[in-house]
């Protein structure tokens, strides 16, 4: 039986918000087994998101409530894309000062030490906002789009990653036995990390992101000179938020207009840039939700759990207003103000970008 240590923290609350990812429930794990084990402490769980505060929405969390969860995919929690500071659906004002305050009455009247965010840039920022409300809060950043600011990784990326990989594989043998291009578009919102380590893991020809805006003629280029040199198939990773360079001249309401006329998807907008480019035969695939479903990878298991440890020794020290952080191969923590309002983009001159091209791979514009 180890013995109880103490803890600043008695109470805390615990929520997973901004789009789900393997591992949450792994990092859920984490601070709940070491906090009420090694701390003794007190856990509320709270339903989807800042959505389960604003209704009060909350149950205790035993000992059996996160056992056996490790490898399973999702939230026991529920998660919801409710941002308490933003007017959504016409929203007053006034709208927007209830819900802060009564995430501010439920954090009170349940008397929490402090609350535990698992989430993304938005849900880190929201919880940064709160904090300079005077609510202590702990950040544990996750989603598969590795887009926040201030850890060199979240979890649910690699087991993204794995996913996307798969799907590439899986795609060679089409392409190559039907002699098509195959246009495959990935996740990870405004950012390309997903979409550039998937297509370099799965030997794509060409890889698309958002940080590189791409030329369809160079790229009907780069597919014609594969074809003449007996590559009869080739394979584009393109991530959701990839742009043309028309589409990077254009402003929000021109590319929502554009984007309204030639359809949402990226990969089936592709898809016709290249047939009428090359007159090659050229199919879609929107890998989608798969790139988020499912239970997490090993090394997902790893730093979820390690990040749930680390915001439990945060919690017994008192150490609030801060978000644990992968730095190298350090588990470490930063002010919870580092993501606020910021995406981590793949910079160009990343080691990832220079690793594609040396293998020959297309990255949208010479
Ligand atoms: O942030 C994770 C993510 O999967 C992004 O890659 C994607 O653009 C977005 O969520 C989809 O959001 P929703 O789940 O609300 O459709």
């Amino acid at each position: 039986m180890v013995s109880i240590q103490s803890s600043v923290t008695k109470t805390f609350g615990i929520l997973t918000a901004g789009g789900d990812c393997p591992g949450l429930n792994a990092a859920i794990r984490g601070v709940c087994q070491t906090a009420h084990e090694r701390y003794g402490m007190h856990i509320i769980g709270i339903a989807d998101g800042y959505r389960g505060l604003i209704d009060e929405n909350v149950r205790p969390l035993k000992p059996p409530d996160y056992a056996g969860i490790l490898t399973r995919g999702g939230t026991i929690l529920g998660a919801s894309r409710e941002k308490p500071f933003k007017a959504e659906n016409g929203d007053s004002d006034k709208a927007v000062g209830k819900k802060v305050a009564a995430i501010k009455e439920t954090y009170h009247k349940l008397k929490l030490d402090c609350l535990v965010i698992l989430g993304g840039n938005g849900t880190n920022t929201t919880g940064s906002w709160l904090a300079q409300e005077g609510l202590n809060v702990i950040g544990l950043p996750k989603t598969i789009d590795n887009d926040v600011m201030g850890t060199d990784l979240t979890f649910g990326f690699d087991s993204a990653l794995t996913i996307c990989t798969e799907a590439i594989d899986r795609l060679h043998t089409t392409a190559e036995s039907h002699h098509r291009i195959i246009v495959i578009e990935l996740m990870g919102h405004k950012v390309g990390w997903l979409a550039l380590y998937a297509g370099v893991a799965g030997g794509s020809d060409v890889i698309l992101i958002p940080e590189i805006p791409y030329d369809i003629k160079a790229i009907g280029r780069h597919l014609e000179h594969r074809a003449k040199s007996g590559k009869t198939y080739s394979i584009v990773a393109v991530a959701e938020g990839a742009l043309s360079l028309e589409e990077a001249k254009m402003d929000k309401h021109e590319r929502k207009k554009y984007r309204a006329e030639n359809g949402p998807s990226i990969a089936h907008r592709l898809t016709r840039e290249i047939s009428k480019e090359t007159g090659m035969d050229t199919r879609p695939t929107v890998l989608g939700y798969m790139q988020r479903g499912g239970g997490p990878s090993a090394f997902d298991r790893v730093l979820a759990t390690s990040f749930g440890v680390a915001a439990a020794e945060l919690l017994a020290k008192g150490k609030y207003g801060r978000m644990v952080a992968l730095n190298g191969n350090e588990i470490g923590s930063v002010d919870l103000s580092v993501p606020e309002s910021k995406v981590k983009t793949v910079p160009l001159n990343h080691c990832m970008i220079d690793t594609a091209i040396a293998m020959g791979i297309f990255l949208g514009s010479k």
